[in-house]
């Protein structure tokens, strides 16, 4: 369920052996990558030490979510892929399936849909994504599901339009009903400010975050979490 690691290097370390495994699972491997800070120190170990060991050809990223801002936006989650990770690896254009942030939501979202519906694999009537990479907010929000908006949860749709309850910033999201399609859901939670959130949701379980109702319908579920998260675990 969850493995604690020494630090975010160790993390990243084995997050990443775990990874390339993982890829040769899977002739054409879909990955949705999360956003936010917690991602840099992972596509930082796998640009330095990992590049040359994926066949990036059989890789397609896709993304979790998107802030609804220009791709070089400081906000935006690949621009920050790009820099830390994209920039550094030959992958094929056609592989990276990036939300268009600087586009109108509403619309973005509903193309996004259709993007991944003529690229993923299916199960239960729904997108499997091989691994969805998913990081943990202080309010329990993961991915742009948000605490103010659980109906994302259980919604219809693949790709739903949130907005940060406190920026007001619009995001687009997978769906939580698509995030549990996927075959592998990993969670990336590291730093001293996580521990109380992780607490709520690995120990205290009161079914009332976004992050607690990620729960894969025929897959696996990992927690990658470091000590300083993990102190109350
Ligand atoms: C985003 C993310 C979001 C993130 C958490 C944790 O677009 O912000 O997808 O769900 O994973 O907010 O963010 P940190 O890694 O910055 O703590």
């Amino acid at each position: 369920m969850y493995s604690i690691y020494k630090d975010s290097l160790e993390l990243a370390f084995y997050f990443s052996e775990n990874l390339l495994k993982l890829s040769h699972e899977s002739e054409k491997f879909n990955i949705a990558l999360s956003g936010g800070n917690t991602p840099k120190f992972i596509f930082q170990k796998i640009a330095a030490d990992y590049k040359n060991k994926f066949d990036w050809n059989r890789i397609h990223l896709f993304w979790g979510d998107e802030r609804c801002v220009p791709p070089d936006d400081d906000e935006s989650n690949f621009g920050m892929t790009k820099k830390y990770l994209l920039n550094q690896i030959t992958i094929p254009e056609h592989n990276v399936h990036r939300i268009k942030g600087e586009k109108d939501p509403v619309t973005e979202a509903e193309r996004y849909t259709e993007e991944i519906k003529s690229n993923a694999k299916f199960k239960n009537g729904l997108p499997r994504f091989d691994l969805v990479m998913l990081g943990l907010g202080e309010d329990g929000h993961t991915a742009s599901i948000f605490p103010n908006q659980m109906s994302l949860i259980n919604s219809e749709k693949i790709c739903e339009v949130a907005v940060h309850p406190s920026s007001g910033q619009k995001r687009v999201t997978l769906t939580g009903r698509v995030i549990n399609n996927a075959s592998v859901i990993t969670f990336l939670v590291t730093g001293d400010s996580k521990k109380e959130i992780l607490k709520k949701v690995l120990v205290d379980k009161n079914k009332t975050l976004p992050a607690e109702f990620i729960q894969p319908v025929s897959g696996e579920l990992n927690f990658y979490v470091d000590e300083a998260a993990a102190e109350y675990l």
